[in-house]
């Protein structure tokens, strides 16, 4: 697999599939990573790893059809066949969800349909799901369509809620059970590459 990730900020979902290529437990490469944040500590862990890294954003084109246009062609160039969001918080243009349709995967914090959408990332998923009372929480690996957190679901892992539990918490267990569901789901796929070639 010829995985493109972009992510927005640490990227501890990217090198949970970083070291998962180097292992052999995936049988992949992470080919390039695209950040909207030029500051993201997920393109200082691609610069280490030596993969080509690039920001891409309303900063560097500020019209929004370009912008589209030059994921696609840095896409391309890096020869990638499938697009990983590992915690990016923008929505895709119309020319990339097209050219790479049914090959973009999303990672959500939470069992989606539950906690998703629009106004729920990060910490405030987790904020939502404590104040909610709710007993358990998960996270989900789905492929992406127009909106956010939509599109059919491939698949998810419980994560139980514990008494006292903080926001932190909850997010260290959801994120710990996340980097394994996105490896396990990405090690499902692999074989469909060879279906398609
Ligand atoms: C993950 O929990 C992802 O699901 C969410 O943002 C987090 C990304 O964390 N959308 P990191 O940048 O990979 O550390």
């Amino acid at each position: 697999m010829r995985i493109a990730a972009l992510a927005s900020h640490g990227g501890s979902v990217l090198q949970a599939v970083l070291d998962a290529c180097r292992t052999r437990e995936l049988d992949g490469t992470v080919v390039l990573v695209i950040s909207n944040n030029s500051r993201a500590g997920a393109l200082a862990r691609a610069v280490e790893h030596g993969i080509p890294a690039l920001h891409l954003s309303s900063a560097t084109h500020p019209e929004p059809a370009a912008l589209d246009a030059a994921m696609v062609e840095a896409l391309e160039q890096a020869g990638a066949d499938w697009v990983l969001l590992a915690g990016y918080m923008k929505k895709l243009g119309p020319r990339v969800l097209a050219r790479f349709r049914n090959r973009i995967l999303n990672t959500h914090p939470a069992l989606l349909p539950k906690y998703g959408g629009h106004g729920f990332y990060g910490r405030r998923v987790h904020e939502a799901v404590l104040a909610a009372g709710e007993h358990e929480t998960g996270a989900t690996v789905h492929l992406v369509d127009t909106e956010y957190d939509s599109g059919p679901i491939l698949a998810q892992v419980r994560v139980p809620i514990r008494p006292g539990d903080a926001v932190h918490d909850v997010e260290e267990r959801v994120k710990a059970a996340e980097r394994k569901l996105i490896v396990a789901t990405l090690r499902e796929l692999a074989p469909r590459n060879v279906a398609s070639a």
